[in-house]
Formats: structure tokens, C-alpha cells, sequence
């Protein structure tokens, strides 16, 4: 059985404040921060890289850790980047929890995930919506999650693509016990939907960051999950 996970995408927070903010969305019920790492290469957007995800390490504890006095959460971070072999060190160094590819960003993704977990981060790799879902069905015993993408990767603030619940509902039904994460467009109005699917790691970075209760947005998408 798989469990109810709500990861914000920090790329939606004030990156004036970020620790704040971080702080706010895990007091208000986050499970992991997901952390939108982009080149400018792999997409048509850069965003944050090492130093910032370091930085937020040294005030939020790891999710495992039971003595730290700060509040914790699971680094999620999705690697919208191009040759990702090359960031798996730096990532487990400075703190990274799970590290997602994408599929389309590397010519071996059955040797990144040996790397990945050689590193001691779990595994995940994520599918753009043009990419047919089928690449994962070998892969998948080997990840600890699946990223079926709603939005083109890139932006934040898309529309959520319904029509990649076929995706999901695919996954769900061959792989009934692997964590199956959607991103892109998320929110109260659609999450049902994403649930329904199969979904269980739910990824909102708009509809949390910039909502009046957070803790309204994620109670409600966790119940949903748990429906
Ligand atoms: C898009 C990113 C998403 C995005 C989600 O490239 O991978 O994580 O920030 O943000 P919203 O929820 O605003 O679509
Ligand atoms: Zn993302």
C-alpha cells in the first residue's frame, strides 16, 4: 500500500524568505519540498542549484533524523537538467533525499539509478507528456517513484494536463506498491482526478505557496489521496 505524500515545489515560494517559507508549508503538513532544479538546457528556464538547496539544508533537519531540533522534510529534487550523471555526487553531498531524471536526459538510465543509489539517495525517474509511459515498465522495479509530468517541464503556474491520467492509471495497475508522483497544475479542484488515477505523491507548487491556508490546500489534497 502506498501512502499519502504531499511535496510543495518550492519554485512557487519568495525566494526572499525561502527558509521561512519552507518552514511555514512543513508546519502546515508538507511531507517532502520538491525542488525544481532547471538548466536552461534540458528546459527553457533555469531556477536554483547547489548552494541554495545547501543553504536550506542547514535549517531544515532530515526527514530521518529524530534528534535534530528543526523542523524536517524529504528533499525531492527533480532534475529538469540535461546529462544528469553529473550532478548525482553534489546532490547526495549536499543533502538531497531522492533524485529524479528524466528519462529523455540520459542514454542510460538503468546505470544512473545504480549511481543514484549508490550515492544513498533513492531513484526516481520522470516522463514528459510526450513521452510514452511504456519506457518506465522495465526501469520501474528498480525506482523507488515515477514522475508522470502534467505541464511541459519548465514553468511553474501550467494548466494540468488531464489527459496524462491515462499515464498514471497505467503505472498504478502493473506497479500496484511504487510511489507515483504527479507535477504541474495541481491543486484542490483537480487532485480527485490525479488521486483517482492512482497518484499518491502529489506535487503543488501555486495552489500551496501562494494559497491563503496552506494547510487548508494540503489537509484537503491528502484526504483525497487517502480516499
Ligand atoms: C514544472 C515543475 C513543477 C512546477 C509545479 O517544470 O516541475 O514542479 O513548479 O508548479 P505548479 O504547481 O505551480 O504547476
Ligand atoms: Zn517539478
Amino acid at each position: 500500500m502506498v501512502r499519502a505524500i504531499i511535496a510543495p515545489s518550492i519554485l512557487a515560494s519568495d525566494f526572499t524568505k525561502l527558509g521561512c517559507e519552507c518552514h511555514n508549508v512543513i508546519n502546515s503538513g508538507a511531507d517532502w519540498l520538491h525542488i525544481d532544479i532547471m538548466d536552461g538546457h534540458f528546459v527553457p528556464n533555469m531556477s536554483l542549484g547547489q548552494p541554495v538547496v545547501e543553504s536550506l539544508r542547514k535549517v531544515i533537519g532530515k526527514y530521518n533524523d529524530p534528534d535534530t531540533k528543526l523542523p524536517r522534510a524529504f528533499f525531492d529534487c527533480h532534475m529538469m537538467v540535461s546529462e544528469p550523471e553529473r550532478w548525482v555526487e553534489d546532490f547526495a553531498r549536499i543533502g538531497c533525499d531522492q533524485f529524479t531524471f528524466h528519462y529523455e536526459a540520459t542514454k542510460d538510465p538503468v546505470a544512473l539509478v545504480k549511481l543514484i543509489k549508490k550515492h544513498g539517495m533513492k531513484a526516481a525517474c520522470s516522463v514528459k507528456p510526450g513521452t510514452p509511459v511504456d519506457v518506465l515498465y522495465e526501469l520501474a522495479p528498480s525506482l523507488d517513484m515515477a514522475l508522470v509530468m502534467t505541464v511541459e517541464p519548465g514553468f511553474g503556474g501550467q494548466k494540468f494536463m488531464a489527459d496524462m491520467m491515462s499515464k498514471v492509471k497505467d503505472l498504478r495497475t502493473r506497479f500496484p506498491n511504487l510511489n507515483i508522483q504527479v507535477d504541474g497544475g495541481l491543486g484542490k479542484q483537480n487532485v480527485e482526478l490525479a488521486a483517482e488515477a492512482g497518484a499518491n505523491v502529489i506535487v503543488a507548487g501555486t495552489s500551496v505557496f501562494r494559497a491563503h491556508d496552506p494547510a487548508d490546500v494540503i489537509g484537503f489534497m491528502k484526504t483525497k489521496v487517502n480516499d
